[in-house]
C-alpha cells in the first residue's frame, strides 16, 4: 500500500516572523538581513513575496535589493548575546508555535520536523481511518461532490498545472477528484489534500503565518511539489503523475540532490533532467555507478521509501562561525576567543533545550575549517557549564596549531581558520546531575527574557555568520564512544535537583544564628558547612557545585518518597563523581583549613 506523505513550509519565514512583529509590514515587500559590519550590511536571509516580483533574492547584497526595489522594508536578525553572532532564537520560538499546531491536530499523524520551518507528515493512517468511517457512514459520494470546495488553495501537479489559471486548476482537479471514485489510493489523496487544507488553516488561525504544502505518496515528491504552488497554496501529486513531473524536474530541485550527488550526476552522465536518468543505456548507467544505479532509477521513477520519523528536536544543536578569506582568524588569541563566545553560546542553547525537552547531549563535536583540511573530533560531553565546556574544547584545539613560534596566548596560529563549529548531539532522555544546568539555565533564561526585551533590530558590526537552520548530524567517528568514565545516570526518569540559590557570586549576608543540619551538606560522608563552600575558591567551588546537589536532590527525593509512602526505586543513586577521582584540591583545602 503506498503511504499518505505531506510536506508543510512555511512561507518566507523570518519575513513572515518580522512581519508579524511589525504589522504595518504585513503586505510590504520586507527582507531579513544579517546584521551588519562596519557598515556594510550582511546578507539576506529571507524576502517577502511582495519583494518577488522585484527581482530580489536570497543572498544578494542590500544595496543590490534596494536599487531593484526602493521601497523595501529592512529587518535585521537580532545581534547574539555571545560570539557577536546572529540570534536566531526569535524564529525558533515562532517555529515552535507552529509545531505545537502540528503536534497537536491528531495523534495518529506522525510529524518529522524537517527544519525551522518545515515539517513532514505521515497521514497513512489518519486518511485510512477517514475513508473507513466515511465508507462506514455511506458518506462517500457526498465528500467527492463537496471536495472541490474543501480544496480552495490546492493545485494538481500534472506538468500543465504551472501554466494554469483558475479555471484550469479546477478542471485539473475536478478530473482527479472524479478519478478518485474508482481509486483508494487516489481517495486516500484527497483526503490527505482536504486534512492538510485544514492544518494549514488551523496554523494560520493560531499563528498567524501562512505557508504551502505538497501531498503525495512519499517524502521527495510531497517536498518536491510543495514548491510549484506557492505561497499560500498547496499542490497534490497522484502517483501517475510522478514520472511526468520528474522528467523536466531539474536533478539539483530533488531533494538530496541539490548538492555533490546532483552535480556528480549530471556531470558524470552529461544530463540535467532527473528524468533523463530512464533514458540512458542501462549499461552506461551501471558502469558510471555501480552501486546506485538501482536507487537513481528508482528516484526518476518517483519512489522514496524513507519513512516519516517522528521528531519533534532537532537532532543536533550547533553553533558556528565563519571567518571568510582575510577575515580568517590568525593568533591563538582571537582563536581562544571566539571558542569561547561560541561555546557560552553553544552552552546557553542547551540548557535551553535540556530544560524544555528534558535531555542531554552525549557528545560533544568541534571542527576548525582551514585551506588545509578540516579537523574534527569527537567529545564526551561530561558538564554543560560553559567553562568546563571551554577546558575541554580548548585542550583538545590548541593543540592543533602548526605554527612553530611561540605558542603563547598571543602567539600565531596556522593555518589560518576559516570556520569554527561545534555541535552537540546524542541527546540522551533525562538531565544527569553531571551535565546539570539549572544555574546555567536560570541564568540563561533570565538573559533572554532581558535581550527579547531590548532586541537589537539595527546592530553595527558583525561578520557573516553560517545561520544553522537546522544542522545535519555531526560525523561520528566510528570509534566506539568511551564507556570508561562518569556512567550517566538514566532509567528513564529525570532527577530532580534543586538549588537553593541562582548563579550569583556574591553569597548574601546571612544573619547569625546557630548552625542547625540545614546548614551542612554531607558529601561523602563528610559534614561540610555550606557557609564554608561559598567561601571556596571558584574553581573548587564549582567541582563540588553538583555533588552539593546531588545530597539534596537525594535528601529531596528521599522525603517524597516517605510522603509518597514509599515508592521503589530500582537502585540507589550514585553520584557520578563518587565512581571517579577523588578531587584532591578540595580535600587538600578542607585539610588546610579546617
Ligand atoms: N534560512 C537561512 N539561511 C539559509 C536558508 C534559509 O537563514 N541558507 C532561513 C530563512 O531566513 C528562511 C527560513 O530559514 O526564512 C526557511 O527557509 P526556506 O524555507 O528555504 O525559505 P523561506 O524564506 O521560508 O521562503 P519560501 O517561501 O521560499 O520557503
Ligand atoms: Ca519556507
Ligand atoms: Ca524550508
Amino acid at each position: 500500500m503506498r503511504r499518505v506523505i505531506s510536506l508543510i513550509d512555511m512561507d518566507c519565514f523570518y519575513a513572515q516572523v518580522e512581519q508579524r512583529d511589525k504589522p504595518e509590514l504585513w503586505g510590504q515587500p520586507v527582507i531579513v538581513v544579517q546584521h551588519s559590519r562596519q557598515g556594510v550590511e550582511g546578507g539576506i536571509l529571507a524576502v517577502s513575496y511582495e519583494a518577488r516580483p522585484f527581482g530580489v533574492k536570497r543572498g544578494m547584497s542590500v544595496a543590490d535589493a534596494k536599487i531593484k526595489c526602493p521601497h523595501l522594508n529592512i529587518c535585521h536578525v537580532p545581534i547574539g548575546e555571545y560570539a557577536d553572532k546572529a540570534d536566531i532564537q526569535k524564529y525558533r520560538y515562532a517555529s515552535a508555535e507552529v509545531f505545537r499546531v502540528l503536534n497537536n491536530f491528531d495523534s495518529t499523524i506522525i510529524v518529522e520536523k524537517a527544519s525551522v520551518d518545515e515539517a513532514f507528515l505521515d497521514l497513512t493512517a489518519y486518511t485510512n481511518q477517514k475513508l473507513e468511517e466515511i465508507r462506514e457512514n455511506g458518506q462517500l459520494e457526498e465528500i467527492v461532490k463537496t471536495s472541490l470546495d474543501q480544496l480552495p488553495s490546492t493545485h494538481l501537479a500534472n506538468g500543465e498545472d504551472v501554466k494554469e489559471n483558475e479555471h484550469l486548476r479546477e478542471e485539473f482537479l475536478s478530473d482527479f477528484i472524479e478519478s478518485s471514485r474508482n481509486s483508494t489510493e487516489n481517495l486516500l489523496l484527497l483526503i490527505a489534500a482536504i486534512t492538510v487544507e485544514t492544518i494549514r488553516k488551523r496554523i494560520r488561525d493560531e499563528t498567524q503565518f501562512y505557508c504551502s504544502a505538497g501531498v503525495g505518496n512519499n517524502k521527495m515528491m510531497a517536498k518536491l511539489v510543495c514548491a510549484r504552488h506557492k505561497p499560500r497554496q498547496q499542490t497534490l501529486i497522484p502517483w501517475r503523475n510522478c514520472r511526468e513531473i520528474l522528467r523536466t524536474t531539474p536533478i539539483g530541485d530533488v531533494r538530496g540532490f541539490g548538492g555533490k550527488m546532483g552535480n556528480r550526476i549530471q556531470e558524470m552522465l552529461n544530463i540535467t533532467l532527473m528524468g533523463e536518468i530512464l533514458e540512458l543505456d542501462i549499461a552506461l548507467l551501471i558502469e558510471t555507478f555501480p552501486d546506485q544505479h538501482e536507487y537513481l532509477r528508482a528516484v526518476a521513477e518517483g519512489l522514496d521509501d524513507e519513512p516519516v520519523r517522528p521528531r519533534k528536536e532537532s537532532s543536533s544543536i550547533a553553533v558556528s562561525k565563519n571567518f571568510p578569506g582575510k577575515m580568517a582568524i590568525r593568533t591563538t588569541g582571537e582563536l581562544k576567543k571566539w571558542v569561547g563566545g561560541l561555546v557560552k553560546e553553544l552552552a546557553k542553547r542547551l540548557g535551553t533545550d535540556q530544560a524544555e525537552n528534558k535531555r542531554t547531549a552525549e557528545n560533544l563535536v568541534y571542527s576548525l575549517l582551514t585551506d588545509d583540511g578540516k579537523p574534527q573530533k569527537t567529545l564526551k560531553m561530561t558538564s554543560y557549564h560553559p567553562d568546563i565546556i571551554f577546558e575541554q574544547v580548548w585542550t583538545a584545539i590548541r593543540a592543533l596549531n602548526r605554527s612553530n613560534l611561540a605558542k603563547n596566548e598571543d602567539g600565531p596560529w596556522t593555518p589560518p581558520v576559516l570556520n569554527i563549529s561545534l555541535s552537540a548531539s546524542r541527546f540522551q532522555p533525562g538531565i544527569p546531575a553531571q551535565t546539570r544546568a539549572i544555574t546555567e539555565w536560570l541564568g540563561a533564561r533570565k538573559r533572554e527574557k532581558e535581550a527579547r526585551k531590548n532586541a537589537v533590530y539595527d546592530p553595527n558590526d558583525g561578520r557573516a555568520d553560517v545561520i544553522i537552520e537546522e544542522p545535519p548530524a555531526p560525523v561520528i567517528p566510528a570509534s566506539k564512544p568511551s564507556t570508561s568514565g562518569p556512567k550517566t545516570i538514566l532509567d528513564g526518569s529525570v532527577e530532580f535537583i534543586v538549588l537553593d540559590d541562582s548563579d550569583e557570586d556574591v553569597p548574601a549576608p546571612q544573619p547569625l544564628k546557630k548552625p542547625t543540619d540545614i546548614d551542612y551538606i554531607t558529601v561523602d560522608g563528610k559534614k561540610i558547612s555550606k557557609q564554608a563552600l561559598r567561601h571556596l575558591p571558584p574553581d573548587i567551588r564549582k567541582q563540588y557545585e553538583h555533588r552539593i546537589a546531588l545530597e539534596e536532590a537525594r535528601a529531596l527525593k528521599s522525603k517524597s518518597d516517605a510522603k509518597i509512602g514509599n515508592r521503589k526505586r530500582t537502585g540507589p543513586i550514585k553520584s557520578p563523581v563518587q565512581q571517579a577521582k577523588k578531587p584532591k584540591p578540595l580535600e587538600s583545602f578542607f585539610k588546610k583549613k579546617i
